[in-house]
This record gives structure tokens, C-alpha cells and sequence, in this order.
């Protein structure tokens, strides 16, 4: 057994609460979804860290600004950089933002490491930024983070949903709790996802549209909380708070 497995608790057990931002399908919205949580909860006066653990193509980071890698400070585990009042936990800061070809078990180890290391202390949300699919490194979380929250992101797409429900029907399988779907880059009207979703039993949280100007506010977290996709996202966050 991994004697750092054992360490994982002790470093998660000062969270209240852990919400893994997940899809079965990559590219719609889940880093994006991920790091404007963590700041819009942050606004309100919680204690909020990030963890962005998709290690092939991290991504929270960019959307918040991050342009200095300096190693986190050692102090019986690494502490976390604070990023606009996030205590905030990537790759990057060990791979200074260069290309990291992780193989095989390298990334299981990299993800137990980044777990076992980590010192959040006191928070009310950690919010993880999750890889795309259904991989082994989404296995490996569900696996390492025990008091574990599913909030899921789609697109409007049918192929979209046709691999969230992959994922969807493995966690029911795990009875794992799931807080929600969120429909991202929604541009007309359609009740697809809803009506897909209400038959699967599982809360539609609702829509965030697609947003054309989102894309010029990337890196300025200040910007950020102005974006039309931050107003969807804050009617949403009412049901998951
Ligand atoms: N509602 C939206 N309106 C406009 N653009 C959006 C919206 N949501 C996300 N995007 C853009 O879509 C792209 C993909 O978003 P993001 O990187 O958050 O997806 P992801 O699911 O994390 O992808 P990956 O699976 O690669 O990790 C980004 O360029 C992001 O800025
Ligand atoms: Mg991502």
C-alpha cells in the first residue's frame, strides 16, 4: 500500500466541502466553470481552494492570471499560492507551465503527490478542476478524494450528453453524490439536457450561455466577474451552496 494515501485524508480533513467540476466529455467548459466558482465563492466570503488536476492540459491557471511559476512554499507539506484570495494548487508550478508527457502510472503518481503534498488547511470549498473522460486519472481521484461532490458540465450537444451519461451512469453505479448538470455555451432554445437528465433522477442546475466576450476577460479574474458567463453562473451557484 501507498503510505500516502493515508496522508490524503489528513490533508483533506480541514474541508468542508469538495466539489470535482467533471464531464465525460473534454472541452466544454469544465476549467472554465471550475475557476469562476472558486472566485465567485471566494467574493462571497468563503475560504475556497482550487486544485486544477487535469495534468496533460491545465488550464485555471491561465483563466486566473497566474504568469509567475514560483515554486509554493515548503512548511511541513507546500502551501498553496494565494490567487485572488484562492489558495490555488497546479502542475504548473512544478513543470513552470512546459510541456509535462506524463506515461502511464507517472500521472496515478503525480496526482497522489500533488494530493499527499498539499497543505489546504481550513476551507469551506475546494473546488477541482477534473480531466476530460472517464480515464484511469478520474478514476484514480474518485479513488483518493473520499468526501467527494459531482457537479457536471455538458453542452447543449447530443454527443456531448452521450458521453456525460457514460460518466454519469458510472457514479450512480459508485453511488457517489451528485449535485448537478450544468448546460455551457447554451445558444438556443432547446429542453434536450433538461429532459435528458430528469429522466436519469439527476438535477438539472441550469444554463450558461455561450458567451462571445468571455473569451477577451481570460486571465483578468477582475474582468472575469463582470462576464455575462458569471452572471448565468451566479444564478446557478444559489442551488449549490
Ligand atoms: N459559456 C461559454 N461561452 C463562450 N466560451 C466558453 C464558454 N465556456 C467555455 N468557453 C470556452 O471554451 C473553451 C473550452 O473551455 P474549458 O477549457 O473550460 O473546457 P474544459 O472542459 O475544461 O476542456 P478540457 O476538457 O480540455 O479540460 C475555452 O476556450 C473557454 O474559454
Ligand atoms: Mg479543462
Amino acid at each position: 500500500m501507498d503510505p500516502r494515501t493515508s496522508i490524503i485524508e489528513k490533508r483533506l480533513a480541514g474541508i468542508n466541502r469538495i466539489i470535482l467540476v467533471a464531464s465525460g466529455k473534454g472541452g466544454v467548459g469544465k476549467s472554465m466553470v471550475a475557476s469562476n466558482l472558486a472566485l465567485s465563492l471566494s467574493k462571497k466570503g468563503y475560504k475556497t481552494g482550487l486544485l486544477d488536476l487535469d495534468l496533460y492540459g491545465p488550464s485555471a491557471h491561465i483563466i486566473l492570471g497566474v504568469e509567475k511559476y514560483d515554486l509554493p512554499e515548503e512548511k511541513k507539506g507546500i502551501i498553496p499560492h494565494d490567487v485572488n484570495d484562492i489558495k490555488f494548487m497546479s502542475i504548473v508550478f512544478f513543470t513552470e507551465d512546459k510541456p509535462a508527457p506524463f506515461r502511464g502510472s507517472d500521472i496515478s503518481n503525480v496526482i497522489v503527490e500533488l494530493l499527499a503534498i498539499t497543505q489546504w488547511g481550513k476551507l469551506d470549498y475546494l473546488i477541482i478542476d477534473m480531466p476530460p473522460g472517464i480515464g484511469e486519472e478520474t478514476l484514480d481521484i474518485i479513488r483518493l478524494v473520499k468526501k467527494n461532490e459531482f457537479l457536471i458540465v455538458t453542452t447543449p450537444s447530443k454527443v456531448s450528453m452521450g458521453a456525460v451519461c457514460k460518466l454519469l451512469f458510472i457514479l450512480k453505479e459508485l453511488k457517489l453524490p451528485i449535485i448537478g448538470i450544468i448546460e455551457n455555451m447554451k445558444m438556443e432554445d432547446s429542453s434536450y439536457i433538461e429532459d435528458t437528465v430528469s429522466k436519469m433522477k439527476i438535477r438539472y442546475l441550469g444554463h450558461i450561455c455561450f458567451d462571445k466576450n468571455l473569451e477577451k476577460s481570460i486571465g483578468n479574474p477582475d474582468m472575469l466577474q463582470k462576464t455575462d458567463f458569471m452572471i448565468d453562473l451566479k444564478n446557478i451557484l444559489s442551488k449549490i451552496v
